[in-house]
């Protein structure tokens, strides 16, 4: 499959958020959105241990690894690394603004260094026959984004990126948390829209703030891709309708009930292998979200998931409570009917 099919919609890297458990979650309620990891950086890939920071299951695809780091051949390396544990694509992170990364001279403060990021892309490139991507801000601190955001492009596709996913807002190194930086400095779509405007044949996918799968697709009139982070891991359903809305094929499920009970196996298989139940439904937590019953949900989870022998019975009968309100609410309407 091409980068710019399945790079239709796809879920955001999410460190401590989207780890393998999320993801073989999100694949039950999409089978086509492109997965990410959490970034993990070269020197971990190369140094760590590959089976718990990158390991990964054929079920998750089309899933790609993130990476972090600013060495050439480091990158290169742990890219490689990568390729040959099945990922279908590399990503490389110039976006996180975090004091740890900056330390090390990684993330967002890449954007002041795009010679340095083409060269990272390059060494990448002679590496890997897997789509290698840069996942970046429209700029850092006082840089101009017009300016910036063309000048990191240009760079890394001269060096061979395969696409760019930008995250629609500036990073401020100093001052904000990374979390603020995820809120703070303002979104600006238009200037990702004019970027794709300037490169027509690079595949091009917008991040940032996109809370609905109506917005998603009206995004879809400007660039080749939506990647969505925070909507898609607080409010999963939605997941559930990216298959029929972005790429023209059946969802796998007709509701959240269907998908949870096709998720049993996956569960089990993890309990039976002496993981606990709260590892996989910490990332289960939004679903339902908006219904009567959601609250209850999440409290028996949180209270009963979260015990060290809790097992599928926990999340069944969380699952039963938005059964039973659901039919408290159907029970009411029929009275007033
Ligand atoms: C908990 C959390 C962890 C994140 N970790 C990463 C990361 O490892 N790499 C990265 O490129 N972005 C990371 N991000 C940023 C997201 O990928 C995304 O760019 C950002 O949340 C904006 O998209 P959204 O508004 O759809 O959430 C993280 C975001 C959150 C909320």
């Amino acid at each position: 499959m091409s980068i710019n099919q399945s790079f239709r919609f796809s879920t955001a890297p999410m460190m401590e958020w989207t780890d393998r458990n999320c993801r073989a979650f999100h694949r039950v309620l999409s089978r086509r959105a492109r997965l990410y990891t959490e970034m993990v950086t070269a020197n971990a890939v190369i140094f760590g241990d590959r089976e718990r920071l990158i390991g990964f299951s054929d079920a998750e695809h089309p899933v790609a690894v993130q990476l972090g780091g600013s060495d050439p051949a480091a990158l290169a390396k742990a890219a490689a690394i990568c390729a040959d544990w099945g990922y279908a694509e590399v990503n490389l992170n110039v976006g996180c603004p975090s004091d740890r990364v900056q330390g090390g001279n990684f993330g967002a403060c890449l954007m002041r260094s795009p010679a340095l990021v083409a060269d990272c892309v390059a060494a990448m490139k002679a590496e890997v026959s897997i789509p290698v991507t840069v996942k970046c801000r429209i700029g850092v601190d006082e840089q101009d984004p017009e300016a910036a955001l063309d000048a990191l492009a240009d760079a890394v596709l001269a060096a061979g990126a395969d696409a760019l996913i930008v995250h629609a807002r500036k990073a401020w190194l100093e001052g904000l948390s990374p979390k603020e930086n995820r809120d703070i400095p303002p979104l600006d779509y238009g200037r990702v829209h004019r970027l794709k405007q300037r490169l027509p044949h690079v595949p091009i996918s917008i991040n940032g703030g996109i809370a609905s799968l109506e917005e998603a697709q009206a995004q879809l009139a400007h660039v080749d891709g939506v990647m969505l982070g925070r909507a898609a891991y607080h409010q999963p359903e939605l997941l559930l309708r990216v298959d029929s809305l972005f790429f023209g094929e059946a969802d796998p499920h007709e509701d959240a009930f269907a998908a949870v009970e096709a998720f049993e196996p996956h569960i089990a298989a993890h309990l039976a292998t002496g993981g606990r139940l709260h590892d996989i439904t910490r990332h289960m937590l939004g679903l339902f979200t908006g219904r009567p019953g959601a609250r209850a949900f999440r409290r028996r989870l949180a209270i009963d998931g979260v015990k060290a022998d809790a097992g599928l019975d926990v999340l069944r009968a969380a699952v039963d409570e938005v059964r039973r309100a659901e039919g408290r609410r159907d029970d009411r309407r029929m009275l007033v009917a």
